[in-house]
């Protein structure tokens, strides 16, 4: 039987071909959990800065992703879900309910790193957009997803933060702010509606290499004025283990913090990290 055999779980951010969004998607159907797969699935120029980032913008992308998730036997729906449009969260959140009846795993993954940079460049747009994706959203989703699980008598949120929710570090400005944000929802929550057998836990990824690791990287190199590859060295040289992390390992947190082996453990900010060495 596997562990998350008759769970379904609804993950947002999973667009990306390298993200983690997608790497936990695969993990959790090789538990066993049926998923709703959801990202942009439109173009959105604003949240590319200008081409660096990667956005999941591409529907047939996501529906791909969703076979590839049939293919391991379990249910997956692939579904829009910008986390600015209250309308459209609540919709797919119907949605999953109607089709696979309930949702008892929240993994709130996406996020911006819109305003990361000088704190002096960083304008109001920026801190709004920031605020925008990484915290509203993330609350609109719990707020439609609790009282599913409730009635589901539980359930398990993870939200990804980072481990620049967890120290300040010069130049990640609104980032940072928004990501220590959520997590102090994940540990009001946890203690909110422990009484109803909800979990709720964040992972606090370090430097991974994923599309938004790659973009940090391009960034990087480009302030600095160093080759891609000697940012890459940089980015993995800051943690422990001496390189970035890959996007299944944090896939395989979010699983354990979500699964019933982690059935004691709720308000927990993990790091996942290869021992980073964080700011102030
Ligand atoms: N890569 C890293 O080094 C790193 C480190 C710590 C934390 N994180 C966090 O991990 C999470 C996943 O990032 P990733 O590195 O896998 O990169 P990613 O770019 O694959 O994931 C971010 C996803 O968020 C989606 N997204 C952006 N705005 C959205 C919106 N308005 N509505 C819905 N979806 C939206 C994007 O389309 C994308 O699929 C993010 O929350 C990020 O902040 C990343």
């Amino acid at each position: 039987m596997k562990p998350l055999a008759g769970k379904v779980a609804l993950l947002t951010g999973c667009g990306n071909p390298r993200g983690m969004g997608r790497a936990t998607a695969l993990r959790f159907a090789a538990a066993g959990a049926d998923v709703v797969v959801t990202d942009l699935c439109r173009h959105d120029e604003a949240l590319t800065f200008g081409g660096l980032l990667r956005i999941g913008e591409d529907p047939d992308a996501l529906e791909a992703l969703a076979q590839e998730a049939r293919a391991q036997g379990v249910r997956a729906l692939a579904l829009a879900l910008d986390l600015r449009d209250a309308a459209q969260l609540r919709a797919a959140v119907a949605r999953a309910v109607a089709d696979l009846g309930g949702i008892d795993i929240l993994f709130n993954n996406a996020g911006t790193g819109a305003g990361a940079g000088p704190f002096l460049e960083i304008d109001d747009d920026a801190w709004d957009l920031s605020y925008a994706i990484n915290v509203r959203g993330l609350v609109r989703l719990c707020r439609e997803v609790i009282p599913h699980m409730r009635r589901r008598g539980g359930g398990a949120i993870v939200n990804n933060a980072s481990i620049a929710g967890l120290s300040g570090r010069a130049g990640y400005g609104a980032y940072a702010a928004t990501k220590h944000a959520v997590v102090g929802i994940t540990r009001v929550l946890a203690d909110e509606f422990a009484a109803d057998g909800i979990r709720v836990n964040a992972v606090c990824p370090g430097n991974i290499d994923t599309d938004m690791g790659a973009a940090e990287a391009g960034l990087i190199a480009a302030l600095e004025g160093i080759g891609v590859d000697a940012a890459y060295r940089r980015l993995g040289a800051e943690a422990a283990l001496q390189r970035m992390g890959r996007p299944e390992e944090v896939a395989d947190a979010v699983v354990y913090l979500a699964g019933p082996q982690a059935s004691f453990l709720t308000g927990v900010a993990l790091p996942v990290s290869g021992g980073m060495r964080t700011g102030v």
